[in-house]
């Protein structure tokens, strides 16, 4: 096209979706030579070709200080979506047309003559294809740059107050994460604010672009069995995990400022707590859902640091084997250093003081190292209250659990008592499962994807607010402030690779009577025969409190 800019949405297999993106928007991204350009967000911008899912006229604008011109930044994008294991099969025709409208900027975030240039160039872009403005800003930067690159943009003239419908509007997308603690988040969302209105900012945490998070929410709200049961009367307690089996990779470097708890905690599963705990909103848009979410956010009872010992647990791991293979300890990795404090690996009970969920406990892992790369929440019933079976040793119990898989193998499954077939009235647990790719046939979308889309359409929904942010720091600053003024733990490394994490993190739940899910996706069966002297129901060697 002569402009520069493309129309995509003839391109690719036609779309289902219902919904309609303006035409003509600009997609800036500050960053366009990092990890995350290639690795997610072109791909993902490439996959929504592929689906004839961009609007019309649709360009894209690289700035980063390496010097590339627009041909260079194309030849780089496109080996990225070559190398990309999420991007659909490489098809020349969608990916031309694509390519036509990448564009590249080379300047230093903290120059004016970049901001300059990109003036220019968005304006030129925008007049030759007779549009308004519609910019969306991407900040795929390091944190420290984010309140400057948002001032300049405004000192700049490149953002504007967000208009009425039909006109041109700007957005910005931030990247986790932000903040580095509750201080830092609270200067940068007032930084962020004297530029931007907050229904300009999209605080993105990609795991609430996931389909099986946003299908938390349709298999709660949409389906009536379930509600009910949804609260402290029927649950014993609740399990997040989110382990991975890949050690730091390059990221050593961000990984030793970062951590665990701000990595993980923070974001994504405090949002995965916030889907699971939060009470129906009025509807799927506008602030209900966030509105719902942050009343979570703020009912997690606050962390006591004279009982931090009960109710949380750090590690970081040293050389071990992942699937045969011998895996280097943390602080052997690239970019680490030797007698590092950073912890990789925590578990943590929290609490949310409402009536729904009053003494429910909240436990929640995440390491790197781990013997699988999974992420699930287990909702953990209670017992049946009496049961009258007269159960044999080989009879198997537990109570009922329920486990969303977010990753891999997205799906829900119910573990439950079934009667053996036979003359005797025996027991054991079965599964029924529902699982993403066969029912629907087709892999879940990158959660990329459903975030670009939502920011250009200026759905805010699956974004966090300004108030979500700090709620979520203020819930874990208290260990961010013992953990970072103790000085260097001594027992570090304290879990191998290839383990669960430290001892310590079974501790946690046994001191409660209760165990960790390890399961289907872990390849370790929580089942546990039925004692013979007491021929109750036990669960996951959770023999006591609630099971
Ligand atoms: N990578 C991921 O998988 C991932 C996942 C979730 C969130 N994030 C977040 O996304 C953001 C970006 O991550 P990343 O992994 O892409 O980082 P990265 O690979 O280090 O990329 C940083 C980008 O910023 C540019 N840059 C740095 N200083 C600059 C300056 N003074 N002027 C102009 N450009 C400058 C770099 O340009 P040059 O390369 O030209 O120096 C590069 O394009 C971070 O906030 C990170 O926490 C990343």
């Amino acid at each position: 096209m002569s402009d520069n800019t493309l129309n995509l949405q003839n391109l690719g297999s036609a779309s289902t979706l219902s919904r309609k993106l303006e035409d003509g928007i600009s997609f800036v991204i500050f960053g366009a030579s990092g990890d995350l350009t290639r690795r997610k967000l072109i791909p993902a911008l490439y996959n929504l070709a592929c689906g004839g899912l961009l609007p019309a006229k649709f360009s894209v604008f690289g700035f980063a200080v390496t010097p590339m011109d627009d041909d260079s930044f194309r030849e780089q994008m496109r080996a990225g979506v070559q190398e990309s294991k999420e991007a659909k099969p490489f098809d020349p025709k969608v990916w031309d047309a694509f390519a036509a409208g990448l564009h590249y900027v080379t300047a230093d975030f903290v120059a004016p003559e970049g901001y300059q240039t990109l003036a220019s160039r968005l304006e030129e872009a925008e007049k030759r294809a007779g549009r308004t403005g519609k910019r969306l800003f991407y900040l795929a930067t390091p944190p420290s740059f984010m309140a400057d690159i948002v001032a300049r943009l405004g000192e700049h003239g490149l953002v504007t107050p967000t208009a009425a419908p039909g006109e041109g509007w700007s957005r910005v997308v931030l990247e986790k994460p932000f903040g580095r603690d509750l201080k830092s988040a609270i200067d940068l969302n007032a930084s962020i604010h004297k530029v931007l209105q907050e229904d300009q900012i999209y605080r993105i945490d990609h795991y609430l672009g996931k389909e099986t998070v946003q299908n938390i929410l349709a298999f709660r709200f949409a389906n009536s069995i379930i509600e009910p049961i949804w609260n402290r009367r029927y649950i014993d307690h609740v399990q997040i995990t989110a382990g991975e089996t890949l050690g730091v990779e390059h990221r050593g470097g961000y990984y030793e400022q970062a951590g665990c708890l701000r990595d993980m905690f923070q974001n994504h599963l405090l949002q995965l707590l916030a889907t699971v705990a939060m009470d129906p909103p009025v509807r799927y848009g506008g602030s209900s859902v966030r509105d719902r979410k942050a009343d979570v956010l703020h009912a997690i009872v606050p962390i006591n640091p004279e009982n931090l010992a009960d109710i949380a647990v750090r590690g970081q791991y040293g050389p071990g084997h992942i699937n045969g293979v011998d895996v280097p300890g943390y602080r052997q990795e690239d970019g680490v250093s030797p007698l590092s404090n950073t912890e990789t690996f925590v578990a943590l009970k929290l609490f949310v003081d409402n009536w729904r969920w009053a003494d429910v406990p909240f436990y929640m892992r995440s390491g790197k190292r781990l013997p699988s790369k999974v992420t699930e929440i287990n909702i953990q019933f209670k017992r049946v209250p009496h049961l009258f079976f007269q159960l044999g040793a080989d009879d198997q119990m537990e109570a009922n659990t329920l486990t969303i898989r977010i990753q891999p193998d997205e799906g829900i499954a119910l573990r439950f008592c079934a009667k053996i077939p036979g003359p005797e009235m025996h027991l054991r647990q079965v599964q029924m499962n529902f699982s993403y790719t066969d029912s629907f046939q087709v892999e879940p979308s990158t959660a990329y994807e459903t975030l670009l889309l939502d920011s250009m359409e200026g759905d805010p929904t699956l974004f966090n607010r300004a108030d979500q942010v700090e709620s979520a720091w203020t819930a874990i600053e208290p260990l961010i402030d013992i953990w970072s003024a103790t000085g260097p733990f001594q027992p570090f490394p304290n879990y191998a690779a290839g383990t669960w994490g430290p001892s310590a993190s079974d501790t946690l739940l046994a001191r409660d009577g209760r165990a960790w899910k390890n399961s289907a996706s872990t390849g370790v069966s929580s089942v546990v025969r039925v004692d013979s002297e007491c021929p109750a129901i036990i669960a996951g060697g959770e023999a006591g409190k609630g099971a």
